[in-house]
């Protein structure tokens, strides 16, 4: 049986074209386009032919390297209005998708708050301190530093209030209250010195921590007059770098074997008694013998306290000593056993002396003061 492929029909002119583009023979039976048998092979190779020159075509650059000049695609021409002028933009000739890149240039008004800002930096580096040396920086030719601004301001205010500054430091401390200038100074001052140097352990509104007392009310440990205070702040309470420091001390009854673990729980329970907290009855009883023999050099017999030692008052409810504000039994048992030693620093030598009475008079002036 004879192969189909060695008969070749005649090629029309359209074959012939089909095969010299595709560089075979419309003559041979076995390429020929016009030969049925040949087109399944003859589509597929037109088909490859096409896709190899749409990859060629479309190889990205960032593969295969920039595409000579001659193969890239024909640049779009984009055009821009320059003033009256339309000028022609050039495409960067990148294209991502389709997408082209053009070569426009900044806008104006960008570039020149652009070249502001450059001329800006320029001046002020030679304006001001700017540049790092080996050993500090360029001077700048102003001869000035925003630094220098900020402490020529301070001594302005330094100087402004030097006259009444002075004047507080010297006035008889009981004076300042009759003195509404001195007064109102005293106190706005007071409460910046106040925010700044005591608010860490009085709280920002002096109402007091645990251990640290409550500066609003009028339960003082060492006197609330304007001199009592004046003198607290001076010298602080049991500072230890200030000879004149308020001083005394409560002995630590448990740590130093002074009294037995059951003659403090029973101390503690009178303790608790004095201010009619609930308590042991029939151990406050016992308490209140120990507490005439071991507390009342300090506490007084009546549990009233002693401000010439800074012993609180133990009869009132309000606990140096609290929690939340509050007596608590296992603290107070812990005080005693333990004896507290609260410390507030001495503030002469940290504190002009004007602000030492300025501070001292806000504190008096919270609603505490005698
Ligand atoms: C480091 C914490 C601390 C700082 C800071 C501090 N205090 Fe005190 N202050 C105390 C303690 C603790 C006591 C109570 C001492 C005691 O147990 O007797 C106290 C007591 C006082 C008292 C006596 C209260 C009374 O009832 O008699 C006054 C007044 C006072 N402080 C004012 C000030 C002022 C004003 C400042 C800021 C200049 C200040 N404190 C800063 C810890 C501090
Ligand atoms: C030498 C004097 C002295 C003696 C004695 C003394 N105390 Fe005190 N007591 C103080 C002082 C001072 C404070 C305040 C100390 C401080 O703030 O650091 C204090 C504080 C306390 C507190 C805390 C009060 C509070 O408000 O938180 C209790 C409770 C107390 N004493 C109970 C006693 C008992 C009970 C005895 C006897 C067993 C006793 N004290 C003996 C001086 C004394």
């Amino acid at each position: 049986m004879a192969d189909p492929k060695d008969e070749n029909p005649t090629p029309t002119p359209l074959d012939r074209q089909v095969a010299e583009n595709l560089g075979v023979s419309a003559d041979d039976p076995h390429t020929s386009p016009a030969n049925p048998e040949n087109r399944i092979s003859l589509e597929r190779q037109a088909a490859d032919a096409e896709n190899a020159e749409q990859i060629l075509r479309n190889v990205p650059e960032n593969i295969v390297g920039v595409k000579p000049r001659a193969d890239r695609e024909p640049r779009r021409k984009v055009t821009r209005r320059v003033g009256k002028k339309v000028v022609e933009v050039q495409s960067t000739g990148h294209s991502w998708d389709g997408i082209e890149e053009y070569d426009n240039p900044l806008p104006r008004w960008w570039l020149w708050t652009f070249y502001v800002t450059i001329a800006w930096a320029l001046a002020y580096a030679l304006a001001f301190p700017a540049v790092p040396l080996l050993k500090g920086t360029t001077q700048g030719f102003l001869g000035t530093t925003p630094r220098d601004e900020v402490a020529r301001e301070i001594q302005r205010f330094d100087e402004a209030n030097a006259p009444i500054e002075t004047r507080l430091a010297a006035v008889d401390l009981t004076e300042i209250q009759g003195d509404p200038d001195l007064l109102n100074y005293a106190n706005n001052a007071g409460a910046a010195v106040f925010r700044t140097y005591c608010a860490q352990c009085h709280g920002s509104g002096a109402g007091g921590n645990p251990g640290y007392p409550s500066l609003l009310d009028n339960d003082w440990l060492w006197g609330g007059s304007i001199e009592d205070i004046h003198l607290t702040v001076m010298h602080g309470i049991r500072s230890p770098d200030d000879g004149d420091t308020r001083y005394s001390e409560m002995p630590r009854f448990g740590v130093d074997g002074l009294l037995e673990d059951q003659q403090i729980d029973e101390v503690t329970q009178f303790v608790l008694s004095l201010s009619g907290q609930p308590h042991d009855q029939a151990a406050a009883e016992a308490g209140a013998v120990v507490f005439e023999e071991q507390c009342i050099a300090c506490h007084a017999e009546d549990g009233t306290g002693d401000r010439m030692q800074g012993a609180p008052d133990l009869t009132d409810a309000v606990w140096l000593y609290n929690v939340n504000g509050q007596a608590d039994e296992a603290t107070i048992r812990r005080i005693i056993h333990d004896g507290p030693f609260g410390v507030m620093p001495a503030w002469a030598g940290r504190l002009s002396e004007s602000h030492i009475r300025a501070v001292a008079t806000y504190v008096h002036g919270l609603g505490g003061g005698e």
